[in-house]
């Protein structure tokens, strides 16, 4: 007879696999978990039953969704309460601007580790931790909106009917030391984590890998406190975060940050419970500590999809994957191959055979050996791509993760990339867009220094 999972069931029928498990429990039906199989007889048993629940909640539907609307505006007041701060910044405009004494913010930096005087310009990581202190909300000007704002040209709508199935773009995220970079590689089942200086991960890194012939992309992001930004980053590029907790360890604050993250952006968080072979590890705390975050697993009744791993010792990360696919196949991720590519630079350095070189993710489109590109502020054509194997490769599609040689300096990470048609374009926008930065840095000099002859005075 066939079979059919309660998790598919419940996607099919869009519902949570809690509601599918409680309606079995009623028909007294015994199912452990969302990954248990049903007959087809019992999934239309239960079809039947969610046809007669939808009516009955057809009526309180209406009051329901005035109460949606009703949060949704709160979501979007606490959103807009957060003080939009424009970097470069210094100590004493920061202090301004969130109303503080400007010599409690040097000692509050003093406590963090940072020392700084009043005219000093605070990185973001800096200024977000040092936020995140005193206890205020900021928000620095919309990198969305400064990202649209590097678009040459419109943002052109793609149709409906170009839009293709692309691979799931995941990011792991979770505290220093967790496990994230091993994981990663137990997933590729090479070893490259090993290869780290001091096992710290300082930079973002990306690869794709094939599962059941369906590939994905896989982001690591570093753990240790002082990477916020690249969290923040890593965590907007993706489709769907992978929140590592070690079990031994349980939830800690960069745990909490990359939570944080996840929901800011609204992806959907698998829960890999790492470190499951050590013999102090304690899964289930670490399971209850979630449920602190509104994270309730679903073999607890909630949502949350956790699996418990041992990165090191390979454990269970079939069944991760195989997570990783069900929730990527809800999500209906797609893109239209069949345009100029554009992406975003997730880490980039001078080479010193090969000059500059940049790992992009391509979001939409195809890029191609050949492409005029521009990255923020710099440009050039694509002389050669290769995927983390070191292949060479002649196109990446979308969600594909590529080493590009070829541009005429080094880009930044974060910045957005752009194929245009011709390579004069490109230069000239990159050439004007170096012209502007000079100017305003010239602007904050000057103005840092009066701030000196003043302090003089
Ligand atoms: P950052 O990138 O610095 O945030 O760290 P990370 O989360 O990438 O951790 P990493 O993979 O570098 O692992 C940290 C340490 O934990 C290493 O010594 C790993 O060998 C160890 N480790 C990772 N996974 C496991 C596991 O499943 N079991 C055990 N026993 N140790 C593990
Ligand atoms: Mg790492």
């Amino acid at each position: 007879m066939a079979k059919i999972r309660v998790y598919n069931l419940a996607h099919e029928l869009d519902m949570d696999s809690k509601e599918v498990i409680e309606i079995l429990n009623d028909l007294d039906i015994e199912v452990s978990s969302h990954m248990s199989t049903i007959t087809d007889e019992t999934a239309e048993l239960v079809k039947g039953i969610y046809a007669e629940n939808q009516k009955a909640e057809a009526k309180t539907d209406t009051a329901t969704e005035e109460l949606e609307v009703e949060q949704n505006l709160t979501e979007t007041e606490a959103k807009t309460n957060a003080l939009e701060i424009e970097t470069p910044i210094t100590v004493k405009e920061f202090a301004e601007k969130i109303d503080e004494a400007p010599n409690n913010l040097i000692v509050e930096l003093m406590n963090m580790g940072v020392m700084a005087n009043v005219n000093q310009s605070l990185d973001e990581d800096t200024l977000e931790l040092l936020a995140e202190e005193l206890g205020v909300n900021i928000e620095f000007k919309s990198e969305a909106k400064e990202q649209a704002s590097l678009r040459v040209g419109p943002e052109i709508e793609d149709k409906e009917e170009d839009l293709e199935f692309r691979p799931p773009i995941v990011t792991v995220m979770g505290h220093v030391d967790h496990g994230k970079t091993t994981l990663l590689d137990s997933i590729r089942e090479s070893r490259v984590a090993g290869s780290e200086a001091g096992g710290i991960t300082q930079h973002i890194g990306a690869y794709q890998a094939e599962v059941d012939n369906k590939k994905i992309t896989f982001i690591d992001t570093p753990g240790h406190e002082a990477f916020t930004a690249m969290r923040a980053r890593g965590a907007q590029l993706t489709d769907i975060a992978i929140l590592v907790v070690a079990a031994d360890d349980g939830i800690m604050p960069q745990t909490e940050e990359a939570i944080n993250h996840a929901k800011a952006a609204g992806i959907p968080i698998i829960v890999a419970v790492n470190k499951i072979d050590k013999a102090n590890a304690q899964p289930d705390r670490v399971k209850q500590e979630l449920t602190e975050y509104g994270l309730v697993p679903e073999d607890w009744g909630g949502n949350t999809i956790c699996v418990n791993v041992s990165a090191l010792q390979q454990q269970n990360i079939d069944e991760l994957l195989e997570m990783i696919i069900l929730v990527s196949e809800m999500e209906e991720l797609k893109a239209n191959p069949n345009r100029l590519a554009e992406g975003v630079v997730i880490e980039a350095e001078l080479d010193k055979g090969r000059g500059p070189v940049a790992t992009l993710l391509v979001k939409n489109g195809t890029l191609k050996v050949g492409d005029p590109i521009l990255a923020g502020l710099t440009s050039g054509r694509v002389r050669a791509m290769f995927n983390e194997f070191g292949e060479s490769l002649a196109e990446a599609g979308p969600s594909a993760a590529v080493e590009v040689l070829g541009f005429n300096e080094v880009p930044a990470a974060g910045d957005f990339v752009q194929v245009l048609e011709d390579e004069r374009q490109a230069r000239d926008v990159a050439s004007d867009r170096q012209d502007e930065k000079r100017q305003s840095e010239l602007k904050s000099d000057a103005k840092v220094s009066l701030d000196d002859l003043y302090k003089q005075i």
